[in-house]
């Protein structure tokens, strides 16, 4: 039998559907609840609203639990690579060995930008963020490729917008960083694979070769799958919203690199960084960055602390602290501001305001200390992540335009400004 929950509005009992995942989680269909009860939902921040039904990603943030595709993280980050990766987010199914040959030549193929496309880059000045430039650059794709660029793109067509992002965004991103620091762009090489390309791409020049470096092509690889998908994070829903539309995918990827550049999102990773440098120059007093976080009502957070939906730890962050590890030691760095984050994690996670609250460190924590060590500079840290959200964007907008209960996302509002009033001319104004 359906199970059902009742709500009582008024002297009104309606009963509403209860939805169920297949991991057992529940939902209350509400869909048909203000045309029975004449009433909205109210919920700030979205928190307790399911937007869609999805298959791609799956997340217990009670438990630290996260898949993909149903299987695991842990395994997905230590057997995978990060193409395989976007293969299985956005058609369902690990690629076998053809399936990933042909995915990884088309990302060959498709990795060059038109060439007039290079001159936006001279449009902008030297200090612009990166993420600003990507987003545009993105967007700007859709001008370039008018044929992909469509509301009803077929099966065909979105793979192929699929590989023309996936592969492109790496060039833009190399590209943006060569000429912030003036320097002649290094074009994408056949013959490399994603990280190392887009590595060469980044910190080759006319006069030094980049040498590739297996231990940081690692550490990437691992960083961009965790970064993956995150099933309706802010940047992905704000690609499922745009796209709900009916706006192509460029335009819609463009939107959700702008939600996951804010600092309570993907900017985080920048964010932290400055904040541990701000704490190591101010003498490491850990202690008293703790207490400002508590004492200042919200306005100075502990960055890469925090998440709306694990409230156990990240499994993610745990991933990620071990390969931070793991590579300074192989590469032989001391990075103090590692130091600093690491007192910094232990004295939080004993403090009852931070056991209260369930804060633990997330994604966001530790994936800069990383991206230190292998050169990335600061500003380009949530571009980094940009790079690696990408598949999981692709899969969630693939999966919403094919999905025939989608509809154009539109909330409501409860208004709480003035009720009907006349017109003052404006003379008679005080
Ligand atoms: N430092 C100090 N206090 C915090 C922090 C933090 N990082 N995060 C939350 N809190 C406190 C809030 O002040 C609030 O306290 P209160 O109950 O006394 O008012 C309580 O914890 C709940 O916080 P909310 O803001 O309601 O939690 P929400 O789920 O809306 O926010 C968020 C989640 C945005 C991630 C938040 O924890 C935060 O701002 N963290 C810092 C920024 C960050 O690291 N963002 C990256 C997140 S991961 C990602 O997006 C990839």
């Amino acid at each position: 039998m359906e199970e059902k929950a009742k709500l009582t509005v008024g002297d009104k009992t309606i009963e509403l559907p209860i939805i169920t995942g297949s991991e057992e989680e529940k939902g209350i269909d509400i869909s048909k609840l203000r045309s029975s009860s004449g009433c909205i939902t109210y919920d700030p921040g979205y928190g307790n609203t399911g937007a869609c039904k999805s298959s791609i990603t799956f997340l217990d943030g009670e438990k630290g639990i996260l898949h993909y595709r149903g299987y695991p993280i842990e395994q997905i980050a230590e057997n995978c690579n990060f193409v395989e990766t976007a293969y299985l987010l956005i058609y369902g199914e690990l690629p076998n060995r053809d399936q990933l040959e042909n995915f990884s030549n088309s990302f060959t193929e498709h990795a060059t930008i038109h060439e007039d496309m290079k001159n936006f880059f001279y449009g902008y000045p030297p200090y612009g963020h990166p993420m600003g430039i990507l987003s545009a650059m993105v967007c700007s794709l859709s001008a370039y490729y008018p044929e992909l660029a469509k509301a009803e793109p077929t099966k065909e067509e979105i793979d192929r917008i699929a590989v023309q992002l996936l592969s492109k965004i790496r060039t833009i991103c190399a590209f943006s960083y060569k000429k912030s620091i003036g320097e002649p762009f290094v074009y994408p090489r056949p013959e490399l694979k994603y990280i190392p390309n887009f590595l060469n791409m980044m910190f080759s020049s006319p006069s030094r070769a980049y040498e590739i470096d297996e231990d940081e092509v690692n550490a990437m690889r691992v960083l961009f799958i965790l970064h993956a998908d995150h099933e309706q994070n802010c940047s992905t829903s704000t690609v499922r919203i745009v796209g709900s539309s009916r706006a192509n995918l460029f335009a819609s990827v463009a939107a959700g690199i702008c939600a996951l550049w804010g600092p309570l999102h993907g900017g985080a990773n920048q964010e932290v960084i400055e904040m541990l440098a701000m704490i190591y120059k101010d003498g490491c007093n850990v202690k008293k960055y703790v207490d400002l976080a508590k004492e200042s009502h919200g306005e100075f957070r502990l960055m890469g602390f925090g998440h709306r939906v694990y409230k156990n730890f990240d499994p993610r962050a745990k991933i990620i602290k071990q390969k931070t590890d793991a590579l300074l030691r192989k590469k032989g760095i001391h990075d103090p501001l590692l130091d600093v984050a690491v007192k910094l994690e232990e004295v939080a996670l004993k403090d009852p305001y931070f056991i209260e609250r369930k804060l633990y460190p997330n994604v966001d924590f530790y994936s800069g200390i990383i991206y230190r060590a292998i050169g990335i500079p600061l500003n380009m840290f949530p571009v980094m992540f940009a790079i690696g959200r990408l598949p999981g964007w692709i899969a969630h907008w693939k999966e919403m335009i094919e999905d025939p209960a989608t509809k154009i996302g539109r909330p409501r509002q409860i208004y709480t400004g003035c009720t009907r009033r006349d017109f003052v001319p404006i003379e008679k104004r005080g």
